[in-house]
């Protein structure tokens, strides 16, 4: 099965409101270089309007190709949750990717496979694509627990959605040690875990819809690095963090999995 590779810029809170429309008219502009590939852009909650705009998602009649995503989401749609942001919100502001369960979430934040399931049910429910994300810690690689975490997150995160659900979502894995760090894992530590969660998917699911599901790579993903990356059979795009603060490395590992 052949998937359509997708990459994601994770801007984090990084920027402000000015760059943030100047990147995304950057990336809009030259989106073409990506040929086949979905880019996604998930700036700060504050600027999802600003960017959305920039890329013809809000109140235009033709979108740029490039689409857009919240970077965290409340599990309710409404209600006293100060400062959270609803899944019919992001929707409302022309989102149709949330990234879940980033490690920045779950080891800043607290943010457990409980709260990521109910999360990626959430944006199910939106109609939102949930890009969900896992990745063992260094100490937790070091001491060959990486299958065992990763296991635990996949299984735990996703627990309860039907193959169906499971057949629209989007995994990221992220090792935790290789984010923002500039220690990328090798092509073939990223492929070994890759294929350990198409094979949980396909427990979850069916062997068919653990085909079509695309798995990301991320963690210190950068155009010199990409392409090694692309050539495993089972990454099927990055989500970047820092190099996606700059148009033409975006861009460039973008041209990676085209
Ligand atoms: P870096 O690309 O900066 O390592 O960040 C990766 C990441 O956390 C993307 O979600």
């Amino acid at each position: 099965m052949s998937r359509r590779s997708i990459v994601a810029g994770n801007w984090k809170m990084n920027l402000d409101c000015a760059k943030a429309a100047e990147l995304a008219q950057a990336v809009a502009g030259r989106h073409a270089e990506a040929g086949n590939v979905e880019l996604v852009l998930c700036p700060p909650t504050a600027y999802l309007t600003t960017v959305g705009t920039a890329l013809g998602l809000v109140h235009a009649t033709s979108p740029s190709g490039v689409a857009l995503g919240g970077q965290n989401m409340h599990d309710k749609s409404s209600g006293a949750f100060t400062g959270e942001v609803a899944p019919p919100m992001l929707v409302d502001v022309g989102c149709r990717f949330v990234i879940l369960g980033h490690s920045e979430r779950r080891t800043l934040f607290g943010e457990t496979d409980g709260i990521v399931n109910a999360k990626t049910k959430a944006a199910l429910a939106a109609g939102l694509t949930p890009i969900v994300c896992v990745g063992e810690t260094l100490e937790e690689r070091e001491a060959n627990r990486t299958q065992a975490v990763v296991t635990t997150q996949i299984n735990d995160s996703l627990a309860g959605l039907t193959p169906a659900d499971v057949a629209k979502i989007v995994i990221a894995y992220e090792p935790v040690w290789a984010i923002g760090t500039g220690k990328v894992a090798s092509p073939q530590q990223a492929q070994e875990v890759h294929a350990l969660i198409r094979g949980l998917l396909a427990s979850l699911a069916s062997p068919a819809i653990a085909d079509s599901v695309r798995i990301q790579y991320g963690g210190s993903v950068k155009p010199d690095n990409a392409a090694e990356l692309a050539a495993q059979p089972d990454i099927d795009g990055a989500l970047v963090g820092g190099a996606s603060l700059k148009a033409d490395d975006f861009l460039g590992i973008a041209r990676a999995f085209a």
